[in-house]
């Protein structure tokens, strides 16, 4: 990870289906311009693409987005300027990424969802916000989302969770 920073918990959701999993992340879009990364990691099936479909749709794309699976890297152009879907799942390496472009993608020069992100967590910027999803025991339609970064950059998404998904357990500094 390049740069320095303290990393902060930040918030911790349980959202109890993928819809609102999505509008979570719609919310989420309003922090993220001019150049926010949102790291994701979790489990296969976890709801990062679900995530990162609602980032990208509170950015502005009107379809849904498809996921970058096999393209690795998906570029948006979107009405407000372009945005970046990645998924680092079968990359193989950092270098890998690189010879892809990568390095522009993740600049913070426009936002970017990273799913898989731990894959490339060395070549992600020091203030990007991480988000960890995982299942929770015996509700298979329930996830805990749990975000952490630099609360000097992420600090207010605490306020965003409250708004948008419903009951924010809020952990520091929120
Ligand atoms: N609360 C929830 N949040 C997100 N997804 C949920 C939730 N409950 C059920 N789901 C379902 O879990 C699945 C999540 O799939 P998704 O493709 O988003 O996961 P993923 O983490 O991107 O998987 P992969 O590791 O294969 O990329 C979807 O079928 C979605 O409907
Ligand atoms: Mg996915």
């Amino acid at each position: 990870m390049k740069g320095r920073f303290r990393l902060s918990v930040l918030c911790t959701v349980t959202t109890d289906s993928a819809q609102k999993t999505f509008a979570f992340g719609q919310a989420l879009a309003a922090f993220l311009r001019p150049g926010g990364i949102v790291a994701l990691t979790g489990p296969l099936g976890a709801g990062k693409t679900t995530l990162a479909q609602g980032i990208l749709s509170g950015l502005g794309l009107e379809r849904p987005a498809a996921s970058p699976t096999f393209t690795i890297i998906n570029r948006y152009r979107l009405p407000h300027g372009v945005c970046y879907h990645i998924d680092a799942y079968r990359l193989d390496g950092i270098g890998a990424f690189f010879d892809i472009g990568g390095d522009e993608a993740v600049s913070g020069q426009a936002p970017a969802v990273v799913e898989w992100a731990d894959r490339i967590r060395d070549a992600l910027p020091a203030d990007a916000l991480w988000i960890d999803i995982q299942y929770v025991p015996g509700r298979p339609e329930a996830r805990q989302l749990v975000a952490s970064g630099p609360a000097e950059r992420w600090g207010r998404i605490g306020e965003l969770v409250l708004a948008a998904a419903g009951p924010c357990q809020a952990v520091a500094p929120c």
